[in-house]
C-alpha cells in the first residue's frame, strides 16, 4: 500500500469512496444517490484545484497486477481557524475530515495508516493536538479513533437531533505527545 497526495485525476474514485461511505443509496435514497455523488465530485475537485494552505487530500493507494493503481481509501487534513461560536478549541487546530475506506478492503488497517499519516502532517505543521467529527452512532470509526488514542473534547447536540433524530456529532482531540519540534517523519508509502 502507498499513501500519496491525491490528484485531480482521483476525483472520481475519492467521490465515489466518500459517497459510499458516508450515504446511503438503499430504497429511496437510490434515486438521489448520483445528485450526492457528483456533489461530492465537485467539491472534492474545487478542493484539489485550489488548496488553501495547509491543507491535504491523502490517497492509500495499491497496484494490481498489471500494473495499474487503484484507490483503497482517503482522508483530509487541514488548519482551521475556530468558529466564533464553537467552545472548542479556541485557537487554530489541524482537523480531519472525510476518512473513509473503500468497502472491500476495510479491516486492513488503511484507515489506521491514513490517519497515521495525518498525525505526522499535524506534527510537521508544528501542532501538537489533532481534532475530528465523528458521529455518535458511528460505532466503527469511534472503535477505531479510540484504539488511536482519541478522546472525547465535546459532544454537540443540535436542533435537528430533536425534530430529525440525526445522531450527535462528537469533537474527539488527539494529544501529539510523540512528536517532536522538528518533526520530519511523514512517510507516504
Ligand atoms: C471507519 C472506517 C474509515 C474504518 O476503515 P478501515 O480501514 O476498515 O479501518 P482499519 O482497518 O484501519 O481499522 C483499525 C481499527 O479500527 C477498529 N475498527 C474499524 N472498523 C471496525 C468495525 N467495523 N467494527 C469494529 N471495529 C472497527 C478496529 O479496532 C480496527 O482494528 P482491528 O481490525 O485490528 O480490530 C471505514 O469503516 C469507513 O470508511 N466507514 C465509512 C465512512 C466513515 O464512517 N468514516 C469515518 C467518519 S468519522
Amino acid at each position: 500500500m502507498c499513501i500519496r497526495a491525491a490528484e485531480i485525476e482521483d476525483s472520481i474514485t475519492i467521490a465515489e469512496i466518500l459517497a459510499d461511505g458516508f450515504h446511503s443509496n438503499m430504497g429511496l435514497y437510490n434515486w438521489l444517490y448520483p445528485v450526492v455523488r457528483l456533489g461530492i465530485y465537485e467539491d472534492v475537485k474545487n478542493r484539489l484545484i485550489s488548496p488553501t494552505y495547509r491543507y491535504i487530500c491523502l490517497v492509500a493507494t495499491n497496484t494490481n497486477s498489471l500494473g495499474g493503481e487503484y484507490l483503497l481509501g482517503t482522508v483530509e487534513i487541514a488548519v482551521k481557524s475556530p468558529l466564533f461560536w464553537e467552545a472548542e478549541p479556541h485557537k487554530p487546530y489541524v482537523y480531519i475530515s472525510n476518512l473513509a475506506v473503500d468497502r472491500d478492503y476495510r479491516r486492513q488497517g488503511i484507515a489506521k495508516k491514513l490517519l497515521e499519516v495525518c498525525e505526522a502532517k499535524a506534527c510537521q505543521w508544528g501542532f501538537r493536538e489533532i481534532y475530528l467529527h465523528v458521529l455518535d452512532n458511528n460505532q466503527e470509526a469511534r472503535q477505531l479513533y479510540l484504539n488511536l488514542g482519541y478522546r472525547l473534547k465535546q459532544a454537540e447536540s443540535s436542533w435537528s437531533w430533536l425534530w430529525f433524530k440525526q445522531p450527535n456529532r462528537l469533537l474527539l482531540c488527539k494529544s501529539l505527545s510523540a512528536c517532536s519540534a522538528t518533526d520530519n517523519s511523514m512517510s507516504f508509502s
